[in-house]
């Protein structure tokens, strides 16, 4: 790894040029005028830190038990797309990267290699973090409940159905540099609707779009817990849960959907507080904007039990394959034992909302 690159804004700079202008559009760009993209990262800095010093912090660790399981880390590589069309060692260098550093890794639906393949590359890893499958909801049923079952079987733990998106967001930078997505870096498991490409809200993909009673089927089909991604309203997570969501991800697709929502760090504390008032042990997790340890820190001390990661790892895979993601989420990791250790919290449970200094905002 070259030795200049030492926190995640210098993997951004040298994904920056690493990747064609296309490319860079696509993984780097956010809807309209990007206002939410740069909202998530600006917001986590408007809370600052309020540490306590002489804690003991001997015996301390990163460890937490979630889903009836250990994870080293609370953090995990999100969901996202195409990803062999950052580097050619795709979702395989990602889900080896993650593994190695004991995090975990939501493999997209609009994944670009095999899911059978990430996983046999990992599954049998007694520390990595979760292995989890991202879906987008598919109108024919028996090909979601056959896909279903390959990511049952292929050992994934959770699924993740992502229900912010059910039609593209408008991302100027793309329409202006196009897709050119190189054949190989092709999604090999999710298959577009068919769509009456007639009047109608955005040209049909409105009326394939999944309703909570879908949500309700899909939970009921399988064995493995569901969380649904892109929440973030407490009532929509209040609903979530009656449904039979395992958990909700507070998310607003990185800024690349709908433009001016607010950042998931301000969303975060409404929709944690709405989860805890109905079910005490359903999962909260967060991504959007993450680029510090500190930023982790304060997702957990905002409520959340553990945080996704996007374009930092892909950048780091963009410039350097899977050394890259590790070294993002090696550094992540060290800035994240450091905040641990001097805010006087030596273990994930110590972290709590008295640590966190409102500053004034800036946004
Ligand atoms: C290039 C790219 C592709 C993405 N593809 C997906 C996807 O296939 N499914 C999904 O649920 N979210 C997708 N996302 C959203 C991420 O899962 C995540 O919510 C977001 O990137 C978090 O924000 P961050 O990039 O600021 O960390 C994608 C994001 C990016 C940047």
């Amino acid at each position: 790894m070259n030795p200049s690159i030492i926190n995640l804004n210098d993997h951004e700079r040298a994904a920056q040029a690493a990747l064609g202008e296309a490319a860079w559009a696509y993984f780097s760009g956010g809807a309209a005028d990007e206002i939410t993209l740069q909202r998530n990262v600006a917001a986590w800095r408007n809370w600052g830190l309020a540490p306590r010093v002489l804690q003991n912090l001997s015996g301390g660790h990163t460890r937490c038990q979630l889903l009836g399981r250990v994870w080293p880390m609370p953090l995990l590589v999100a969901p996202m797309a195409y990803q062999r069309w950052a580097h050619r060692e795709g979702e395989a260098g990602m889900a080896l990267a993650a593994a190695a550093q004991g995090c975990g890794m939501v493999l997209s639906h609009q994944s670009s290699t095999p899911l059978a393949e990430v996983a046999s590359l990992v599954v049998t890893d007694a520390e990595r973090g979760p292995l989890w499958f991202q879906l987008y909801w598919q109108t024919d049923r028996a090909a979601l409940l056959e896909l279903v079952r390959q990511v049952e079987s292929a050992g994934f733990e959770a699924l993740v159905l992502t229900v912010d998106a059910p039609v593209n967001g408008v991302r100027d930078r793309e329409r202006r540099w196009g897709m050119p997505l190189p054949p190989d870096a092709r999604a090999v498991h999710w298959q577009a609707p068919t769509r009456s490409k007639g009047p109608g809200l955005c040209e049909g993909w409105a009326d394939v779009a999944p309703a909570w009673a879908d949500v309700d089927w899909l939970v009921q089909q399988t064995r493995l817990p569901v969380l649904l991604k892109g929440i973030t309203h407490p009532l929509d997570a209040q609903q979530a849960l009656a449904v039979g969501a395992k958990g909700v991800i507070v998310s607003n697709h990185g800024g690349r959907v709908l433009d001016t929502m607010p950042a998931t760090a301000e969303s975060l504390p409404v929709v944690v507080a709405a989860v805890r008032r109905q079910n005490a042990q359903a999962l909260v997790l967060v991504d959007g904007g993450i680029r510090r340890g500190t930023d982790l820190f304060k997702a957990l001390a905002l409520g959340a039990d553990a945080v996704l990661i996007g374009r930092p790892a892909l950048y780091g895979l963009a410039h350097s394959g899977a050394r890259g993601v590790a070294h993002v989420l090696r550094l992540l990791r060290d800035e994240f034992e450091a905040a641990l250790a001097l805010t006087g919290c030596p273990r994930i449970d110590d972290i709590g909302s008295d640590r966190l200094w409102p500053l004034e905002t800036q946004t």
